[in-house]
């Protein structure tokens, strides 16, 4: 497992809330699966948590009452990092979370060697590729109506960046 990285952000007075990253554990796998559900179409279940943190790599970052806000969850295997999950819960957004988590993820996959970094998005998740795009991610392909939405089906665009 990923060791663990200490960290903080600043926050604006009155929203300071120091925020730390932890290795991901695999009794996280509720609050996890929870976090996904909050706006992802297909969410992955708290089984299927578990046994990818069983499989993979993660991060948890939480707050100063241990409380988790958003994850990671990557595979470090063969010289590449592939991003399975990232979320943070909706309060948490935009104070620069995501970004922390995904740079925790690709420093530790480095560590063991990776050289390159790859994802999959769905085309209408605008938040994710401005995330993906800041941290110098570019969109390799796409593949057609990979998704399932409520309203039928979307494409996946896949992302890649060299480490
Ligand atoms: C995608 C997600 C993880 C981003 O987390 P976050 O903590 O809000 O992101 P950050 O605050 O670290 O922002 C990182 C960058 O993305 C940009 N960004 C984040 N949310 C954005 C939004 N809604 N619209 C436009 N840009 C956005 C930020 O401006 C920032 O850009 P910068 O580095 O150039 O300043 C979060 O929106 C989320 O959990 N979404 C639901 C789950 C999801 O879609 N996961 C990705 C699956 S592939």
């Amino acid at each position: 497992m990923p060791s663990v990285l200490p960290g903080s952000i600043c926050a604006p007075p009155g929203l300071a809330m120091p925020e730390s990253l932890f290795p991901a554990r695999q009794d996280d796998a509720a609050r996890l699966a929870a976090i996904d559900a909050e706006t992802n179409p297909s969410p992955w279940s708290a089984d299927a948590f578990r046994e990818s943190l069983a499989r993979s790599r993660g991060f948890t970052v939480r707050d100063d009452a241990g409380v988790v806000l958003g994850f990671v969850v990557y595979t470090a295997v063969a010289g590449a990092c592939e991003i399975l999950e990232l979320a943070v819960t909706v309060r948490a957004r935009q104070r620069g979370l995501g970004r922390k988590l995904l740079d925790a993820a690709i420093e530790d996959a480095v560590g063991e060697g990776a050289r390159r970094c790859i994802l999959e998005v769905r085309d209408s998740n605008t938040a994710a590729r401005a995330l993906y795009a800041s941290a110098g991610f570019l969109v390799d392909g796409r593949r057609k109506a990979y998704y399932r939405t409520p309203e039928g089906r979307e494409d996946a665009l896949l992302m890649s960046c060299d480490l």
